[in-house]
């Protein structure tokens, strides 16, 4: 029998993957740019020895939607492999636009890989999270780390590379969770449903390299109205597509469209503060940690529950 735990962080995108160039070999259209978070985590167990295949979240049978995806997983990264126990548990809601996806294959991967003996090079291990989840492949590392789409048919170039360390810049993302609960259409069925229905897929594909090589500079020269600006037009173009979309997504919420606005306001009253949203009605807001209380209140009165994530590291795996 080997055991390994692996603690996982969730990842926002500044500069958004929308879209696949490969279904199959989970291989994305765009290229993107994000900020691993500390605060919330994902922390997975992987066990060999075991008679039959088990996945426990928070200490329950999984849900068989969940079982399957994880251990399908499994079989890609570790073909001919032997049963094996998973037990995962998250200190945040999961699927509900928190990216619970990206740090639960990103702990999952390295728990699996270190459980079985397999290759704990970083690289490597983020090819493999990509195929559980496209964002889990960033997760691997903290602070700021690029997603380049890569050209190799085999997917060989396509996997996170850190930009800049958690130290680099100390940020945070003031988040206002407006609904919990799953989301209504998944994200590789939302991209698939905008790559082949959107009018505007071509051009969100077409600006999205400048985007991160724009983020990117912003980064390393800590500009943060550079990074914020190019952050809420990658998100906004994203957004275009799932909303033009046929059946449109339309992930936002009443209370989404009031964080927006307060963030604009807030803009207009002199505090640097952008926003972003994923496949979810959630509002993530960039900005200084000195202007995250002022943030903080003003987004209050349209949110459930409010976090303030800072920079985060990147998977690490327990002592035994
Ligand atoms: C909107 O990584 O969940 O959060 O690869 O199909 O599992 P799959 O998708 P996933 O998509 C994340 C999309 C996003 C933007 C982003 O994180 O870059």
């Amino acid at each position: 029998m080997s055991q390994a735990t692996a603690i996982a962080h969730p990842n926002i995108a500044l500069v958004k993957y929308w879209g696949k160039r490969d279904l199959e070999r989970n291989l994305p259209a765009v290229s993107s740019l994000s900020l691993t978070l500390d605060g919330f985590a994902t922390r997975t167990t992987v066990t060999t020895g075991t008679a039959a295949d088990e996945v426990l979240q928070d200490g329950k049978a999984a849900s068989p939607g969940f079982a399957s995806r994880a251990l399908a997983f499994l079989d890609r990264m570790l073909p001919g492999r032997e049963p094996l126990r998973i037990e995962t548990a998250n200190n945040f809601p999961t699927g509900a636009g928190l990216a619970s996806s990206a740090s639960g294959f990103a702990a999952l991967t390295v728990a699996a890989a270190s459980a079985a003996g397999a290759s704990l090079d970083p690289t490597h291990l983020s090819r493999w999270a990509r195929l559980g989840s496209g964002s889990a492949c960033r997760s691997l590392w903290g602070g700021f780390v690029a997603w380049h789409r890569g050209v190799a048919d085999d997917g060989s170039d396509s996997h996170g590379v850190p930009v800049a360390g958690p130290g680099h810049w100390d940020l945070v993302m003031v988040v206002a969770v407006v609904a919990t609960g799953p989301k209504s259409v998944g994200s590789t069925e939302g991209m698939e449903r905008s790559r082949k229905t959107s009018p505007y897929f071509a051009a969100w594909v077409d600006n999205a390299e400048a985007d991160v090589a724009e983020a990117q500079e912003a980064v390393r020269s800590r500009d943060l109205e550079r990074l914020g600006t190019v952050m809420e037009h990658s998100t906004l173009k994203m957004h275009a597509t799932m909303h033009t979309a046929s059946p449109p997504l339309l992930y936002w919420q009443p209370a989404t469209l009031a964080c927006l606005q307060t963030v604009a306001a807030l803009r207009a009253d002199g505090t640097s503060a952008w926003a972003t949203m994923d496949a979810g009605p959630q509002v993530k807001v960039l900005c200084a940690r000195s202007d995250a209380e002022r943030v903080s209140q003003a987004l209050r009165p349209h949110a459930l529950q409010i976090h303030t994530l800072g920079p985060g590291p990147g998977v690490t795996l327990e002592a035994p």
